[in-house]
């Protein structure tokens, strides 16, 4: 990979070193998901960017145009997409090393069955400058590996912070996955740009309280919460939503509207581990799904609703993510983010991060 920073490339060298980090090179092949005539120049760039690493590229082109990506629509409404039923194109895409998703097929069976042959996904739909901005590396896989092996042998998680939560997931459950924004393993699939990771308490298993405090990130609204939030949660439910002002109200009606039980059970949880991800930038930058704010080093990633993506039973479409600042998060009692910085040597990163 070239020694160039990031932000010194164009878009089609970008693409160049991302597929790098992928191990795409001479003798690979790449096909390329696209829809309608949506995201054209990525599509250009990631062809391009194939054949110039000496890899066979072609481009799945859909006709149909079932979701909407852009803007501030984001792609909340999942569920089916313009390649369910066209079996020509699933098998295209099970032929070949590593299919670049310029759709959002995640949470789809297409997008399991492709993995599931072995070929390698790599989602990428956001900003060209939020893909330059938080750019991976080889380090932060290692660290995000790291943090896995903790998440992944520990029997309990337990959050806290200064505004009043206390809450403990059994763990054991479910599988760990990772996130670190490419991917060169037969089968995984990865967003460029991310870097957190994340499992899910038992069913029954997460019991406590969520103080949302002001300034935590309330996603799909893609704002920050402004006044308190308070969430009871018991066996793995959400049982009571309150708070002071306007936000436990909206949190509490975009709940009701799916009309759905399961939309107060609990989704993953985690934390984030990306230092070029930043924390303000929705006061500014409204654009894409929202990576920074999942991805800011040292959040919390606390989420309700589905955990269809780690092999449990709750498919509702009612999910929210929430990425906590100031959060203090233990293993085992084993402390691995402490007020919103994360402590364990591997896992934290070797650079300053501004808080
Ligand atoms: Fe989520």
């Amino acid at each position: 990979m070239s020694s160039r920073s990031p932000h010194t490339m164009s878009f089609l060298e970008l693409c160049k070193a991302e597929l790098e980090l992928c191990g795409i090179g001479e003798g690979s092949t790449v096909a390329v998901l696209s829809q309608a005539d949506d995201r054209t120049a990525y599509v250009n760039a990631f062809l391009n960017a194939s054949e110039e690493l000496g890899a066979t590229a072609f481009q799945v082109r859909l006709n149909n145009r079932l979701s909407t990506l852009d803007g501030d629509e984001g792609v909340w409404a999942v569920g089916a997409t313009p390649l369910a039923g066209n079996r020509p194109a699933i098998e295209a895409l099970k032929g070949v090393d590593l299919v670049v998703d310029t759709i959002f097929l995640l949470f789809s069976p297409e997008q399991l069955e492709i993995q599931a042959s072995g070929t390698r996904i790599l989602l990428c739909i956001e900003p060209v400058e939020h893909l330059r901005e938080m750019f991976p590396d080889r380090t932060l896989r290692e660290r995000v590996e790291a943090g896995a092996e903790l998440l992944g042998n520990a029997k309990q998680l337990r959050f806290t912070n200064a505004a009043g939560s206390d809450i403990t997931y059994d763990l054991g459950t479910y599988p760990v996955i990772t996130q670190y924004g490419y991917t060169d393993t037969p089968g995984r699939w990865d967003h460029w740009p991310s870097g957190f990771l994340f499992t899910g308490g038992a069913d029954d298993g997460v019991n406590g309280k969520v103080m949302i405090a002001p300034g935590d990130i309330v996603f799909p609204f893609k704002s920050y919460a402004q006044s308190p939030i308070e969430l009871t949660i018991e066996a793995g439910r959400i049982v009571d939503v309150r708070g002071p002002g306007l936000d436990a109200d909206l949190f509490a009606d975009y709940m009701k509207s799916f009309d759905d039980p399961d939309a107060y059970g609990i989704a993953h949880i985690g934390w984030g581990m990306l230092e070029t991800a930043k924390w303000g930038v929705l006061a500014y930058d409204r654009r894409g799904m929202g990576m920074h704010g999942r991805s800011f080093y040292g959040n919390v990633l606390f989420s309700t609703g589905p955990n269809g993506e780690l092999g449990g039973t709750n498919e509702t479409l009612c999910h929210i993510d929430v990425p906590m600042r100031n959060c203090t998060l233990e293993l085992d009692d084993q402390p691995i983010v402490v007020d919103g910085d994360i402590v364990v040597d591997g896992v934290k990163s070797a650079r300053t991060v501004a808080a």
